[in-house]
């Protein structure tokens, strides 16, 4: 699939995200002959450049993240379609600037009307610049042309503000146009979830109450919070992951098979299986929240949160959560769904653990059954692992548990794309099969709302140390109910 006659316009361009993620993506993306020969780039920040300079900070970027080899003659062709258009987002002029900019690279480059305005900026700048985009005709499609947004998260705070923002959104652009980000829908492994249950018989059979004891959904990071400290304080971790990779990560897990593979048909099954979810009537006892204090990661020693630069050294923000779902429907009616997520925990990994019940009778005497698991390794170490018992060799019929792995770097030759390339390719191609629409925004927020207004009431986050794996607390909420946490 490339992408037809198209551009790019990003708002926020000098950031991290743009740095590390877009600029690389938008390269290996032409590297890999997905992009048009046309395709143009425009960045837009408050910046006194040029055109060269930004070419230059692309180059920079591209040298410095990029996943595909550099090669001169693709960086060439490529950068002929940069500009740069310096300016605030109050700027009338630079926006004018902007609709020039655009006009002349279809005539140039034959773009062909075809622009993808990207949002990677607060949130509170979001209402002024689809303002502005609508005010400059930069939003309105010239005839047998598109336009589209393309936000990042995060898409509100709570469920209030999300609703507002949407709304504020599809004033200016019809919801078919409006592209949320959520990097890990890109994923390979994540679009997996999908391949693993529905283009296999093993799976589906058991994938419900009657045989599934439980199912952990773990996202843990090594890393603190870096510079990010503007950003993260205040919002916390279930804000930050929860809403939406985690919950994404659920949905996907525990949704029914959908009609077809299309954006809609998704949608509809994402969306009744995040309406059936409901949260523990005693919050206290099933949500945990942490926060990472000093201590030793990787042989090095690190602060804690609240001596984080730029950190309020009253903050209760949480770097750590755990919460226990449950899903109110046929399939999933009494297995909770335990999610974790937490910064500065032992190492870095995401995976999903779906865990199954004992085997209710052991003919071998001694000893209780383990339990079985099927777990999708998302990251690193991309793959999936089975877990069952076996014989241990020898003349007694001792069980153990052992593990059946699929790594991706065994079984397949092809790379697996970087997340962002793979979404702004779809972005350009109008494919949304891998975008939350709003709905499913403000079916998270439901969700997560009310713990958060629990934690606003009910004290402060548990200190743990860094490069442990989070609060005391959230192996007791585990052990309350006869379980524990994998040590992945
Ligand atoms: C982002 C969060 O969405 O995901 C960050 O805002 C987090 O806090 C990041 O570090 C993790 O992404 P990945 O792809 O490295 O797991």
């Amino acid at each position: 699939h490339v992408a037809g006659p198209s551009g790019l316009v990003i708002f926020g361009v000098t950031g991290d995200l743009s740095r590390k993620k877009l600029m690389p993506a938008v390269y290996d993306l032409a590297n890999r002959g997905l992009l048009p020969p046309g395709f143009s780039l425009v960045g837009f920040a408050r910046r006194d450049w040029e055109s060269q300079d930004f070419a230059q900070i692309v180059y920079e970027a591209v040298k410095q993240h990029s996943r595909t080899p550099f090669r001169e003659d693709v960086w060439k062709q490529l950068a002929e379609g940069f500009r740069f258009i310096p300016g605030d987002f109050d700027d009338e002029v630079a926006f004018k600037r902007l609709r020039e900019a655009v006009d002349d690279l279809d005539a140039e480059r034959g773009t062909n009307g075809n622009f993808a305005f990207y949002l990677s900026v607060p949130p509170k700048f979001f209402p002024k610049v689809v303002q502005q985009l609508q005010k400059h005709g930069l939003a309105d499609p010239p005839p047998g042309s598109w336009r589209r947004a393309v936000i990042e998260k995060p898409f509100g705070h709570d469920l209030a503000s999300a609703e507002e923002l949407n709304r504020i959104i599809h004033q200016v652009f019809p919801p078919h146009e409006v592209f949320r980000i959520d990097h890990y829908l890109g994923k390979e492994t994540v679009q997996n979830i999908l391949a693993l249950r529905f283009a296999n018989s093993m799976y589906e059979p058991i994938w419900n109450h009657r045989y599934v004891d439980h199912v952990q959904i773990t996202m843990a990071e090594d890393i603190g919070i870096g510079g990010r400290a503007g950003y993260y304080d205040g919002i916390g971790s279930a804000r930050d992951v929860i809403q939406n990779h985690l919950l994404q990560l659920l949905a996907l897990t525990a949704m029914e098979e959908p009609a077809d593979f299309t954006a809609e048909s998704l949608v509809a099954e994402k969306l009744k299986v995040l309406r059936a979810v409901r949260l523990p009537a005693d919050l206290g006892s099933h949500t945990v929240r942490g926060q990472y204090a000093g201590g030793w990661q990787g042989g090095e020693k690190v602060v804690g949160y609240l001596d984080e630069a730029g950190i309020d050294p009253r903050s209760r923000t949480d770097t750590y959560a755990a919460v226990k779902l449950e899903i109110d429907n046929k399939r999933w009616s009494g297995v909770p769904f335990y999610l974790r997520t937490g910064k500065r925990l032992g190492r870095r990994v995401t995976e999903i653990a779906v865990v199954f019940q004992r085997a209710p009778h052991s003919p071998f005497g001694s000893g209780e059954p383990g339990q079985n698991a099927v777990v999708i390794r998302v990251q690193p170490d991309e793959g999936v692992t089975q877990r069952f018992g076996s014989k241990v060799p020898g003349t007694s019929m001792e069980i153990r548990d052992v593990t059946m792995d699929f790594a991706y770097g065994e079984s397949f030759t092809e790379s697996s794309p970087e997340a962002y390339e793979r979404l702004i390719l779809d972005v350009l191609l109008g494919d949304a099969n891998l975008f939350p629409r709003h709905q499913e925004v403000e079916e998270s927020w439901r969700i997560l709302d009310p713990i958060e207004k629990y934690w606003d009431t009910h004290g402060t986050p548990a200190a743990y140390p860094a490069g442990t794996w989070g609060p005391a607390a959230a192996d007791r909420m585990l052990a309350r109910d006869g379980r524990s946490w994998r040590r992945p």
